[in-house]
């Protein structure tokens, strides 16, 4: 049985997302009102890059927009399950900071939510460029950094009064497997010497250092706790879209509320797994204009630097083995305080 086969089996109701056929589509998005009735859609194509969904531009007569559907697995990688309740968790997402005009102006315009086909139609906000090209040689620019960080500034002072809504416990026990176990456990499969030869050595040497795996840990068990904040929950490069308007935010799957130097710190670690320019880094920490424990972001950001080096969410990293040491000596060195 397929994958898609064996989705409606067990979902009879469910509509499964599929750009081939637009005659399935068309009714689905007229049966749904997210298409008028004198309004034809034209096409429906991949929208991007992305692994975890299925995430399609619709172009229609009148408009074109944006269909993200979740399923139990990871898009890329099939045989893998993933939490079905994701796009649930980011559809309330979008829907809380609706009326918060600071944090829903970066970010698309929620149309609506299938609650039964865990699919969310949002605002196209163009065919824009993710900020990976950062890790090609691109600079940010002070007044983009300045953009995301006054965003999550707003994000993590909404005050919302249902939080049980963003526990968000499955994905937050998959990102913790990958984040902090996975990349420290000896003999956990990953071939680094055929990303880098040398890094191997690299991991097993941060492996052995049983005070280093300690502190992760405890950072995980942290990361597991709830928190004061909502947190966007994956604040890198790859969630931060160039458009024509400017910096956008898209992509809150992994939410929840958590403390605040988890996202500041997954920030300060791109941008230095991007070498970006000192001066900028040191931006972040200048204009998060709201409390924040500085030494514990600087650990978030250290363990954050390990796992794109040394675990299974790989980055398209142009950098050689010296310096993935040196950014793993940061880590340690940030994570050790
Ligand atoms: N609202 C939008 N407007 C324009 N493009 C979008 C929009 N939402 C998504 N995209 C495009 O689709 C790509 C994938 O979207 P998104 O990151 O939300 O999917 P994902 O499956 O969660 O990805 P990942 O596995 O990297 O987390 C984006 O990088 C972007 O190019
Ligand atoms: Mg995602």
């Amino acid at each position: 049985m397929t994958r898609k086969e064996e989705f409606l089996q067990q979902h009879p109701t469910a509509y499964f997302l599929a750009a081939d056929d637009l005659a399935a589509l068309a009714s689905y998005l007229h049966q749904r009102g997210w298409l008028a009735s004198d309004e034809c859609l034209q096409r429906a194509e991949k929208a991007g890059e992305g692994n975890m969904n299925y995430t399609l531009r619709i172009q229609t007569s009148a408009r074109s927009f944006i269909l993200k559907q979740a399923r139990p697995w990871v898009e890329k990688y099939p045989s893998i399950a993933a939490p079905w309740e994701r796009a649930l968790v980011e559809g309330r997402f979008y829907e809380a900071v609706q009326n918060q005009p600071t944090i829903a102006a970066l970010m698309p315009k929620l149309i609506g939510v299938d609650a039964d086909a865990h699919i969310l139609a949002l605002e196209d906000l163009g065919a824009a460029r993710d900020f990976t090209t950062l890790y090609h040689g691109d600079v940010l620019i002070e007044a983009q950094l300045a953009e995301l960080v006054r965003w999550l500034v707003a994000l993590h002072q909404t005050v919302l009064d249902h939080q049980a809504a963003f526990a968000n416990r499955a994905m937050r026990a998959l990102n913790h497997q990958h984040i902090f176990e996975l990349p420290l456990q000896a003999n956990n499969g990953l071939d680094l010497d055929a990303i880098t030869p040398g890094l191997m050595d690299e991991a097993r040497a941060l492996q052995a250092d049983d005070a280093y795996v300690e502190r992760v840990r405890e950072l995980g068990a942290m990361y597991l706790q709830d928190g004061a904040a909502l947190l966007h929950g994956d604040y890198f490069p790859g969630s931060w879209l160039q458009t024509a308007a400017g910096v956008r935010v898209i992509d809150p799957e992994f939410c929840f509320f958590g403390p605040p130097e988890f996202d500041v710190g997954v920030l300060l670690a791109h941008l230095h797994l991007a070498q970006q320019p000192t001066e900028l880094i040191a931006q972040v920490l200048h204009e998060y204009h709201a409390s924040l424990d500085e030494a514990l972001t600087w650990k978030f950001a250290g363990v954050e630097i390990m796992r794109r080096l040394l675990g299974v969410a790989q980055l398209p990293l142009e950098c050689d083995l010296p310096e993935k040491a040196r950014l793993l000596a940061l880590s340690r060195e940030w994570i050790l305080a």
